[in-house]
């Protein structure tokens, strides 16, 4: 079945950005002149969704007045709303109606990428094997406890790229003593409605969160999880260093202020 609906959880409260999200939410801090979020609209639009989900919260309504503004001819935007901060697993249970009985994009919005090859291979490993596919990245194990870890088969193909790999264990945020390897989940999924079950089925995590992970897990033991080992760029833009990086160098690759902004910090870094 085609892949056409994109949910972006949104319903975080931003405080690592205080003070500007004490009225702007973070998904709309701008990289330069464009709102966070519109980058990741335009990916699942590239994708080729015609529908994009923000799960949201009351306390942000200007997400709420964004997506009326953002909708298109290509892509309708819409929101569902996330009552209480109960973690990522319930933010895409929130999404269970709006979706309906499809398979789905789900794109973290604190990952900007370079471009929507990502999230195009996983729509065609999803179309091709009807399984959850899910962006994966190689880091240095010191960095592994910050996301999902996944176990996968060995093969030889996981080396050089971008292949796929069956994912047979996942667990969130391991201690590095923990880890089952140096792959780890980057924020974009091609998710079976059948995950929609397993979230109802998961208990909370040692922080009280249902975590999107423990439902991968399941499907991981069902045989139903795949991944890409991905090296697309990606901007980190979940803390205020990140968001810094990811403007200067988005404005730098852009051709209308990019040639201005580069000049400039030549001539400062030169004095
Ligand atoms: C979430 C997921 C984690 C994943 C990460 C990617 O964690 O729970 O499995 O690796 O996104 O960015 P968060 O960064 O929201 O704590």
């Amino acid at each position: 079945m085609a892949v056409r609906t994109a949910v972006i959880p949104a319903a975080g409260m931003g405080t690592r950005f205080l003070p500007a999200t004490r009225a702007t939410p973070k998904e709309l801090l701008p990289i330069y002149d464009t709102p966070a979020i519109q980058f990741v609209i335009d990916e699942a639009a590239a994708a080729g969704c015609d529908r994009v989900v923000i799960v949201t919260s009351r306390a942000k309504p200007s997400i709420e007045n964004y997506a009326s503004a953002a909708s298109t001819d290509q892509v309708a935007v819409s929101v569902v709303y996330q009552e209480s901060p109960r973690g990522l697993g319930h933010a895409v249970s929130c999404a269970r109606q709006a979706v309906g009985d499809e398979p789905f994009v789900v794109m973290l919005p604190d990952e900007i990428m370079g471009d929507a090859s990502l999230t195009k291979q996983l729509v065609a490993l999803y179309e091709k094997s009807g399984k959850t596919s899910i962006g994966l990245k190689k880091v240095p194990v010191a960095e592994v406890s910050s996301y999902g870890n996944v176990e996968v088969i060995k093969s030889s193909a996981a080396a050089s790229g971008e292949s796929s790999v069956a994912i047979t264990r996942v667990i969130e945020k391991p201690k590095p003593a923990d880890a089952v390897s140096d792959l780890v989940i980057i924020g974009r999924y091609v998710l079976s409605p059948k995950i929609f079950d397993k979230l109802e089925q998961i208990k909370p995590s040692a922080n009280g969160e249902l975590q999107l992970t423990d439902g991968l897990a399941m499907l991981a033991d069902d045989g139903e999880l795949l991944g890409i080992v991905s090296e697309i760029t990606r901007y980190d833009t979940g803390t205020p260093m990140g968001l810094l990086r990811a403007v200067i160098e988005i404005a730098l690759e852009r051709k209308d202020i990019g040639p201005q902004l580069n000049s400039w910090l030549k001539e400062k870094f030169t004095k």
